[in-house]
């Protein structure tokens, strides 16, 4: 329905539709080149995704992809590659004479990122085999599947060949990780805005996309009951906890340069903060979310060192075991230095300083090698005014509501009934939504939708480049006070436990708990 228009009480179901229109989203036929064309990344999950929503019907009839990538191969061998991806991460869904049909849209170029000369005939490439463009259509989005390192490289190259914005309509999809700091993130900005719009530009969170993440802002703005009471005076703390039991696998390269607060704070856990916290965007369009969410970037209090020192709890995982399984210590990881300082958890307290939240801690936990795979978003209320029942010492339960993102896609909330008999006792139950099985259906890949949103060029969940710089401002300090002072009790928690016991003592000292449904 659109804003301003009357409420029509009658409805033939109870589905209500937001108010962009359906139009402006529609997905135009494309030729879409993806860089590292041949790596894991597209083999694992891009291609695999493509050719599900080929088989789904949401892809046009002309659209073509070119894989662009260093191993030498022809057409014929790069179908075959993707094939061997798709039968491996989408076996379920493999027919014959789907993938015969698919396959005829993928095309392959070999080139070293660098090879300027190269552009050129990507671009004859285009305008040769890419079908949209030979029936007159120019919408060209380009994939990052590459090392960080590589974006800039790439993006120069397709600028001197006025490959941005001088011949297609074009799009750029980049995934994270969006620099290592705020200097070297603005120097990523510049470089792709030096070639591209703002608005062509799409930076992947796949957090946005987790269907129960989205939700967040369904339930807080379409019911009337829990916005009038989302706000410090009614509500005592927000813990937001995105914990896994998987430790850094083949990443170890990677995540030794990242640890924790790179990998997961400055993106994952700073975009669910905002998405609790935010104001009623003036619309659902993209800009008027990424709108507000900066606003909270913008108002989370700096740290400085002696909020660091009290406030922050890092860690690193020793040996231990998940599930009845042996797990090995972070650094007896591939590729991880023996003596790494590394953190791979991370628990801290937050402020934003503005009207709805002053004085409201934000506790967020994140790490790997943790007893399970858990995200979650506890608001917990504060307590009634007066204790009329159950005047013991005990403290009340207090009312938690809690959204559930992974595993279970669920909301709950924590509420006190009259324990039967006794007199006086009160007992904490819980009410349940589930989304499985509300709506019978397993939970959507977050990979499906961005890249449907990017074809579409709806950019409401990606993020905007005000919004890095202000999540790399939180960070920065955290990351720069930890690494001038390196940990002296590394590995400081067993793989399997729920990392370092300093994270409960934090939030015993503050005479609170970390909850968990
Ligand atoms: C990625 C991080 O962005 O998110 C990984 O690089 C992490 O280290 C992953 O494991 C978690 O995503 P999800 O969807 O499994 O919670």
């Amino acid at each position: 329905m659109r804003r301003g228009e009357k409420d029509n009480p009658i409805k033939s179901n109870y589905l209500e539709e937001c108010d962009i229109p359906l139009e402006k989203f529609r997905i135009e036929p494309f030729t879409m080149v993806v860089f590292g064309g041949a790596g894991d990344l597209s083999q694992r999950k891009l291609l695999p995704t493509i050719y599900h929503l080929f088989v789904e019907g949401e892809l046009p009839k002309d659209f073509s992809l070119i894989g662009f990538g260093l191993t030498e191969m022809s057409d014929r061998k790069y179908r075959d590659l993707i094939k061997e991806g798709v039968k491996k991460y989408r076996g379920e869904e493999f027919n014959d004479k789907k993938w015969k049909e698919f396959q005829k849209h993928l095309y392959y170029l070999s080139s070293p990122f660098e090879k300027d000369n190269n552009y050129k005939k990507l671009r004859e490439k285009i305008k040769k085999i890419g079908i949209p463009v030979s029936k007159g259509n120019i919408e060209i989005i380009y994939y990052m599947a590459v090392p960080p390192k590589a974006t800039p490289i790439i993006v120069e190259r397709l600028k001197n060949h006025g490959m941005c914005k001088e011949i297609f309509n074009t799009k750029i999809i980049v995934e994270k990780p969006f620099g290592w700091d705020r200097k070297s993130a603005v120097e990523l900005n510049n470089i792709l805005l030096g070639a591209f719009e703002e608005n062509q530009i799409f930076r992947i969170d796949h957090y946005l996309a987790k269907e129960t993440v989205q939700n967040i802002l369904f339930f807080r703005f379409s019911n009337s009951i829990f916005e009038p009471i989302w706000n410090s005076r009614n509500i005592d703390n927000v813990q937001i906890t995105a914990v896994e039991s998987i430790g850094v696998g083949h990443r170890g390269k990677y995540y030794e340069q990242a640890g924790v607060v790179r990998d997961m704070v400055q993106n994952h856990i700073l975009q669910l903060v905002a998405l609790v916290a935010m104001e009623v965007p003036v619309g659902l369009e993209a800009d008027y979310i990424r709108d507000e969410k900066a606003k909270i970037f913008h108002s989370i209090r700096k740290m400085n060192e002696g909020h660091i020192n009290n406030f922050t709890v890092r860690g690193q995982y020793g040996s231990g075991s998940i599930d009845g399984k042996k797990a090995i210590g972070y650094r007896e990881e591939k590729d991880v230095d023996e003596n790494s300082n590394t953190p791979t958890f991370i628990a801290a307290k937050l402020f934003i300083d503005n009207w709805r939240w002053a004085n409201v801690p934000f506790y967020i936990r994140t790490g790997k090698r943790l007893s399970k795979k858990i995200t979650e978003i506890c608001i917990q209320f504060k307590q009634p005014p007066l204790r009329l029942f159950g005047r013991t010492c005990e403290p009340l339960e207090p009312n938690v509501l809690i959204l559930s993102i992974q595993p279970k896609e669920r909301i709950s909330l924590k509420f006190g009934v009259k324990y039967p008999k006794e007199y006086n006792k009160i007992y904490p139950v819980y009410m349940d939504f589930s989304y499985q099985d509300e709506f019978k259906m397993k939970p959507h890949p977050p990979y499906e939708r961005l890249l449907i949103d990017s074809m579409k060029g709806d950019l409401t969940l990606f993020i905007r480049q005000d919004s890095i710089k202000a999540m790399w401002e939180i960070v920065d300090p955290i990351t720069g006070r930890w690494e001038s002072n390196p940990p002296k009790d590394f590995p400081n928690y067993r793989a399997g436990t729920w990392g370092p016991e300093e994270s409960s003592l934090l939030m015993q000292k503050e005479g609170r708990k970390w909850i968990t449904r």
